[in-house]
C-alpha cells in the first residue's frame, strides 16, 4: 500500500476559557498531520481508490474541482507518489491559457509541481461531470483513466473514512466534522459507537447533504448543524477570520477557513451556549485543508482585510 489505511492520529485536548467555564473537554484529532500534501481527510478517500486504480491497471487519475481545491492538491500528490499520471478537470475556465496566472493561484501551482495536467472548463460543463457523454469526452481526449469523483467521496473514501475514529475513541460523547459532500462524516459515522453522536456542520449552503449521507450509512446517531456556514461556501466574515487568528495563538493548532474554522466556530459556540452538558468529551476532527490558507489570503489581501495567520 501505497498510503496506509491504518495510520492513527493522535488527539489533542484543547482549553480555551469558555470550554473550562462550560465544564465540557474538547479534543481535536490531529488527522492534518497525516501527511504534509495528502492531509486529513483526503488521505483517507484516496488510500482505498489508490489501490483499486491499481488493482485495475490504471495509470491516470482523473478528477474534478474549483482553482482552490484540497482535493485536486491531494490528487496530485498522491498521484505523483503512487506513480499516476494526473488530470484535473478545473471549475471555470477564466484561467485556460493563462500559465501565469495559474502559477499565481497557490493551489493549482502546487497541482502543477505534481505533474497534474488540467482541463479548465466552463461553469456549465463542469455541472456535466456524472454524465456519460462529458465522461466519454474526456476519455477521447485524454485516453482511459481511473475516475475520483469530485470531493473525492465514493465507496472507497467512506471506507478509508471508517478509519479516522478507533477503538481509544469510544471515549467520546460527541464526535464533530465539517461536511462538504458527505463522505467523511458518512465514514465517521459507520465507525462511531451507539451512544456517541455525531454533528456535521456543512460548509456549503443547502440540505442536500442529508440524502448523501444516508446512502452511505444505516445508523442515526448523527445530525447537521447548518447554522455555521457563513453564508455560502469559501465565504467567510471578521468574526470568523479573528476566531481562527485566536485559534491559532492559544492552543497552536491551525485551521483553514473553508472547512475546519467553520466547523470549530461551531463547536466552540455551541460549548459556549451550554448545549453540550458539563462532563461531555467532545472530540472534534482536523480534516486538513491547510493548503487554502493562502488561497483565501491573497483574496482577503486584495480587500483590505485582515489575514489568516500561517
Ligand atoms: C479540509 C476539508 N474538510 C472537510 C471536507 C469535507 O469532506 P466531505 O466532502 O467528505 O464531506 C473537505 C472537502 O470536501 C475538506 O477539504
Amino acid at each position: 500500500m501505497i498510503l496506509e489505511s491504518d495510520k492513527i492520529s493522535h488527539n489533542q485536548q484543547v482549553s480555551l476559557l469558555e470550554i473550562q467555564k462550560a465544564g465540557v473537554q474538547l479534543f481535536i484529532k490531529r488527522e492534518d498531520e497525516l501527511h504534509p500534501v495528502i492531509s486529513g481527510n483526503k488521505y483517507r478517500k484516496l488510500v482505498y481508490n489508490i489501490e483499486e486504480a491499481k488493482r485495475q491497471g490504471k495509470t491516470t487519475l482523473l478528477t474534478f474541482g474549483g482553482a482552490y481545491s484540497n482535493h485536486l492538491v491531494a490528487t496530485a500528490g498522491a498521484g505523483k507518489l503512487a506513480g499516476f499520471s494526473t488530470i484535473g478537470v478545473v471549475r471555470g475556465n477564466e484561467l485556460k491559457n493563462n500559465v501565469k496566472a495559474q502559477s499565481e493561484n497557490p493551489t493549482l501551482s502546487a497541482c502543477l509541481d505534481y505533474g497534474m495536467e488540467f482541463e479548465f472548463v466552463t461553469r456549465e460543463d463542469y455541472r456535466k461531470k456524472k454524465e456519460n457523454a462529458f465522461i466519454q469526452r474526456l476519455k477521447d481526449k485524454f485516453g482511459d483513466f481511473y475516475l475520483v469523483p469530485e470531493g473525492g467521496t465514493n465507496e472507497w473514501a467512506i471506507k478509508g473514512c471508517e478509519k479516522i475514529l478507533t477503538e481509544e475513541d469510544t471515549i467520546y460523547d460527541v464526535i464533530c466534522t465539517a461536511v462538504g459532500t458527505g463522505g467523511t462524516i458518512s465514514g465517521i459515522i459507520n465507525s462511531s459507537k451507539p451512544h456517541q453522536k455525531v454533528i456535521g456542520f456543512p460548509a456549503l449552503k443547502g440540505d442536500f447533504l442529508r440524502k448523501e449521507i444516508e446512502k452511505y450509512t444505516i445508523s442515526d446517531n448523527w445530525s447537521l448543524n447548518l447554522d455555521y456556514n457563513f453564508g455560502g461556501y469559501a465565504k467567510v466574515s471578521q468574526k470568523l477570520i479573528t476566531f481562527i487568528n485566536r485559534f491559532k495563538k492559544e492552543t497552536n493548532i491551525p485551521l483553514d477557513p473553508v472547512y475546519t474554522g467553520k466547523m470549530l466556530y461551531g463547536v466552540v459556540d455551541m460549548i459556549k451556549r451550554g448545549v453540550f452538558p458539563k462532563g461531555t468529551k467532545i472530540l472534534a476532527i482536523h480534516t486538513g485543508g491547510l493548503q487554502g490558507i493562502e488561497g483565501m489570503n491573497s483574496v482577503l489581501r486584495n480587500k483590505g482585510k485582515e489575514l489568516i495567520v500561517i
